[in-house]
């Protein structure tokens, strides 16, 4: 009976783990149970990475990846970083136009982290990375292109602590919100509902004039 049981079809999965192990109510309930979890703990990740990070794994729209696809330099020198690289969807256009360049995606959230390893992996680009860390606590000073969609709070951050390590020439890439305080070389509209506009920076060799160092005053003060 035993094994005329696991041969014959028309006993299903769940008749035989019945057998072996729980009565099949208890089957359907821990199935229920396992179905739930599945689509609850990603669901609740995502919720808890979004409010720490300031912005959810919103992908960039299809008119803005064909628009990107246009605007990006041609040849980089130096390595290519995704900034908040979400569920990888920027990455199999940066590894088409970029096949021999260093990629390097960072993504705090676990789960879009998880697709885009998985993106690596399907890409076969040998030098794409993706890491689970801040792109805040990354070295630039080898870089060629930044690329990023981020929010304004992230973009003011990235003017203070990520801009001035990058080497002059490289080229820095978002759509949607700017850089605060620095001219974009060329802006580039899309033909979306919102004209989504794609800024694109090049690092100019800084032109800050030295202040001579004034005289002290006997009290001391500058
Ligand atoms: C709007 S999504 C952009 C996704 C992808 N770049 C695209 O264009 O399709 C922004 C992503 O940046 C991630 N993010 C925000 N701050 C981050 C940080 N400091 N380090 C790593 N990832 C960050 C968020 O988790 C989110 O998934």
């Amino acid at each position: 009976m035993a094994f005329h049981c696991w041969a014959d079809p028309k006993y299903g999965s769940g008749y035989i783990a019945s057998k072996l192990f729980l009565p099949r109510t208890d089957m359907s309930f821990l199935f229920t149970v396992t179905a739930l979890m599945l689509l609850t703990v990603p669901a609740v990740s995502i919720v808890i990475w979004s409010l720490l990070m300031g912005i959810t794994p919103t992908p960039s729209s299809q008119p803005i990846k064909k628009n990107l696809k246009k605007i990006l330099p041609e040849h980089i020198t130096g390595s290519i970083h995704e900034l908040g690289c979400g569920w990888g969807h920027l990455l199999p256009l940066l590894a088409k136009t970029y096949p021999e360049s260093i990629i390097i995606g960072y993504e705090r959230s676990y789960f879009p982290f998880l697709i885009s390893k998985l993106c690596t992996y399907l890409l076969k680009h040998q030098r794409l990375t993706i890491h689970q860390k801040s792109f805040y606590k990354s070295d630039y000073s080898k870089a060629g292109l930044i690329v990023c969609y981020l929010f304004p709070t992230a973009m003011k951050h990235i003017v203070k602590k990520i801009y001035p390590e990058l080497p002059v020439g490289c080229w820095l890439i978002t759509h949607t919100f700017r850089l605060p305080d620095i001219s974009p070389v060329t802006t580039l509209y899309c033909h979306d509902i919102y004209h989504t506009p794609i800024y694109v920076y090049q690092k100019q060799i800084s032109l800050q004039v030295q202040r001579k160092p004034q005289k002290e005053l006997p009290d001391g003060r500058g």
